[in-house]
């Protein structure tokens, strides 16, 4: 079973290690060898994380994905261009394909299932929303037969640290979110975290599974936590409660609303145990009843063990000349307007 892996970051060069180093492991898990075929890059040279094997490193990224002895594309480069087109080219010719790419799921998923369909082939991405923690196959797999009817994730570890550090020392934005820069949770461009843009992505894959239906980015109202001020988290303790960032989706007479903002949870619910960087879905079904799934939801190594974790299934799919549960079987909602609550 030869490995393509597209892209060598932080989350692909673990990727790669865990590869190189759990080789016996996986081939006992999947009944195969499961050999690194190339990892697709921008720059040769550049310095990474993992001793790439010589003479698998290469810039051509689509020669790489249509090489016939590649059977498996792992996609970590992140964003729209080129990894949409480089996981349709993966499918077309045959490849079954795991990423970790919620921008490109959450704009434009339909067309990344239909070529999976189209193709008979396997497109995983538990490793898109909230890193490590097992939750999108849970939604689609181990839910499906019950009846969700709302999600409420803390799924942007850089906002939920800095609200938790609100909240320990009383620290004002501005200084919370230069302290997460510091320790590298947050990014010198801190938009995608601090707008809600990242956590709004995340929302719409979960509600897109939760109630097996089509939601994407831009269907979901968002609002960001820059301006939660110091006085609103404490305004918040003084009421035993906490500010945290909430990806919210709710099925409401068959129809969908999706919305990410600031929320005031009490301390005794569940989630306002969620500290520093760390994500927590909550779900809520008719008939299991109340699910908290919890964990590290970025990093390195926790997403590439969610990454493994697909690897593992569309390798034993494959071997077994069969695919996973696949997206096609959905239900067009109605979406409540953006804002309506
Ligand atoms: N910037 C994201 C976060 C990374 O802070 O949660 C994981 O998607």
């Amino acid at each position: 079973m030869k490995v393509a892996v597209l892209g060598c970051g932080s989350v692909g060069s673990q990727v790669v290690r865990l590869l190189l180093e759990q080789a016996d492991d996986l081939e006992a898990r999947t009944g195969a060898r499961v050999e690194l075929a190339g990892v697709a890059v921008r720059r040769i040279d550049a310095p990474r994380d993992v001793d790439v094997p010589p003479g698998l490193l290469t810039t051509d990224a689509a020669g790489l994905v249509a090489r016939d002895d590649v059977d498996l594309v792992v996609e970590v480069i992140g964003g729209i261009e080129p990894a949409r087109a480089l996981i349709l080219s993966a499918l077309e010719h045959g490849k079954s394909v795991v990423t970790a790419n919620k921008a490109l799921l959450a704009e434009d998923g339909p067309t990344l299932f239909e070529a999976a369909d189209k193709n008979e082939r396997d497109l995983y991405y538990e490793a898109a929303v909230a890193g490590a923690i097992p939750i999108l196959r849970p939604l689609r797999e181990s839910l499906a037969g019950d009846r969700v009817t709302r999600v409420l994730g803390i799924v942007n570890g850089t906002t939920n640290f800095i609200l938790d550090k609100m909240d320990s020392s009383g620290a004002g934005f501005n200084e919370a979110l230069e302290e997460a820069q510091e320790l590298g949770y947050a990014e010198a461009d801190p938009t995608a975290d601090v707008e809600g843009f990242d956590a709004a992505a995340k929302a719409a894959i979960l509600a897109s599974l939760a109630f097996h239906t089509r939601v994407t980015a831009a269907d979901v109202h968002r609002e960001g936590i820059s301006e939660v001020t110091a006085a609103d988290v404490a305004s918040a303790r003084d009421m035993d409660s906490v500010v945290k960032l909430l990806a919210i989706a709710e099925l409401r007479d068959d129809a969908v609303a999706v919305r990410v903002h600031p929320a005031m949870i009490p301390r005794s619910h569940p989630l306002a145990s969620v500290r520093e960087a760390y994500n927590a879905v909550f779900v809520e079904s008719e008939a299991a009843g109340q699910l908290m799934f919890y964990g590290p939801g970025a990093g390195g190594a926790p997403t590439a063990s969610a990454v493994l974790g697909d690897l593992v299934t569309v390798a034993r799919n494959r071997l077994a000349g069969t695919r996973g549960a696949g997206e096609s079987a959905y239900a067009d909602r109605r979406l409540l307007p953006m804002g309506e609550t």
